[in-house]
């Protein structure tokens, strides 16, 4: 039997659990020096059912530390997904002893009714108790779900922001003590309407440059990727800033849904984090004994480019923790392709070219016919992704028909910068600080672990490239 965290396909340095299935992000609140990270998990089994929230805690976002699970799945009504709040001023009343409570909003799920449901806990999140009053949000619909709550200081209320996902719309509710809740606005439908929409996320991020500014950043998820909005929020009324006909996706990639951001974080930055798997094949990805992983955390910003608001994701920076052996290259001319003299599927690679004409990029899991391409193409600057020639891809045709990722990635100054995070089945893309990023899943033989340049039609240089093994986190 294969050791745990040892078994093929997994991942090193992104979040998993040692068995069983996970989905969405829940419940992300950082109290008292401790990040908490819930999430939707089956404890039965190794595909999606009996829904209940998980629990791990880390100081860095990085090393966790897995927990006895939290909110269980009781009477037939699952616990699907929500958030946490540390209830400083005991507004709802659940301290005992004058702690400070621990509370989650979450959704209580069956095949007919979807409610909004209060758990506490005043054990740091040890323990969980639902609360006896439960549901405290009902409109008897079947789908309305996924509530994320927090605290606005300046109206002095919580705020939670709660999908419609068939209408295609985020309600925002208001309330003084988690209890009692008042719908005081609705935003959409807007952008990406193909699916239904699930898991809002409203949070103030701060604008790039500007110390202290901060602009108000509304995610929504709809089935198989993500978007995003940004503007302002009155306390009342969301309001979008950008252009309403464009649709601003959170990830280019097809692997990465329902994120949602730790809010409070010691320096106001928030920072996401996502599932990395699709709905159109999730249940079938060729892992065992678990099924699911976590994205890395993103440190969001915002910054105004051709007058639109875009949102910037970086790694946050302590995954620089994670490094350990360092090669170095520099001016590197490829006019086919280039083998760089390091194996490995666990790295993190910084990489600067300056493609020119035709097609350009860096090959990863390379070996015996078989690899992944992370590639751009001059003409249209298009960055992309395939993973048509990497091992594993019939457990789902979906997953085959879904091989080729793209998105725009205009040069600066001529350069296109990747920041490779690779790590056995997961691979994540940041082009040019952050600006664009590609979440994508790939199922590899182990022994297909080498890297390449390479440059179809003409010589392209590849100015400098950084490349860390990583330690393994577990
Ligand atoms: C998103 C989602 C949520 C729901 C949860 C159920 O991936 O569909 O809308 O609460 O998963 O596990």
């Amino acid at each position: 039997q294969t050791k745990l965290y040892q078994e093929t396909y997994r991942p090193q340095y992104h979040f998993t659990t040692p068995q069983n299935w996970i989905n969405d992000p829940n419940g992300l609140v950082y109290a008292n020096g401790v990040y908490h990270l819930f999430y939707q998990s089956n404890p039965f089994g190794n595909v999606w059912g009996h829904m209940t929230w998980g629990h791990a805690t880390s100081k860095d976002l990085l090393h966790w530390q897995h927990l006895p699970i939290a909110i269980t799945e009781e009477n037939g009504i699952m616990a699907f997904s929500g958030s946490a709040v540390l209830d400083v001023k005991n507004t709802s009343g659940f301290s005992v002893n004058g702690a400070q409570p621990l509370v989650a909003i979450y959704t209580g799920h069956t095949d007919t009714l979807q409610t909004q449901n209060l758990a506490f806990s005043n054990d740091k999140g040890l323990t969980w108790t639902k609360f006896k009053g439960n549901p405290v949000l009902n409109y008897h619909k079947k789908d309305f779900r996924d509530p994320n709550v927090f605290w606005n200081q300046h109206k002095q209320q919580w705020i939670m922001a709660l999908s419609f996902p068939n209408e295609h719309q985020v309600g925002f509710f208001a309330s003084k003590n988690l209890q009692q809740w008042q719908q005081i606005s609705r935003f959409g439908p807007l952008g990406d309407t193909s699916g239904v929409w699930e898991c809002p996320d409203l949070m103030q991020v701060p604008i790039q440059g500007q110390s202290g500014k901060y602009k108000w950043v509304l995610f929504t998820s709809q089935n198989a990727t993500m978007q995003y909005f940004v503007g302002e929020f009155d306390g009342t009324h969301f309001t979008n800033e950008n252009p309403a006909t464009t649709i601003f996706k959170q990830d280019y990639g097809t692997e990465y849904y329902a994120a949602v951001a730790y809010h409070n974080t010691p320096s106001k930055q928030p920072v996401a984090i996502g599932w990395v798997n699709n709905w159109y094949y999730a249940n079938d990805i060729p892992t065992t004994p678990w099924k699911g992983a976590m994205a890395l955390p993103r440190k969001l910003s915002v910054k105004k480019v051709n007058n639109q608001w875009q949102l910037i994701q970086q790694p946050i920076d302590n995954i620089k923790t994670l490094r350990s052996a360092l090669s170095s290259f520099a001016n590197i001319m490829v006019s086919n392709s280039y083998e760089l003299p390091v194996k490995s599927q666990v790295f993190e690679m910084d990489c600067i070219m300056q493609p020119t004409s035709g097609e350009a990029g860096v090959k990863i899991a390379v070996g015996n016919g078989h690899y992944f391409t992370i590639g751009y193409d001059a003409a249209t600057q298009t960055l992309f992704t395939d993973r048509t020639n990497v091992g594993t891809t019939s457990f789902n045709k979906n997953f085959d028909s879904l091989a080729i990722c793209r998105a725009k990635v205009p040069l600066v100054n001529g350069k296109l910068q990747l920041h490779i995070f690779y790590d056995k089945s997961i691979v994540e893309i940041y082009a040019n600080d952050g600006s664009v990023v590609f979440t994508v899943q790939l199922f590899p033989d182990e022994t297909n672990n080498g890297i390449e340049l390479y440059s179809n039609g003409g010589t392209t240089i590849f100015q400098s490239e950084h490349l860390w093994k990583m330690n393994s986190v577990w």
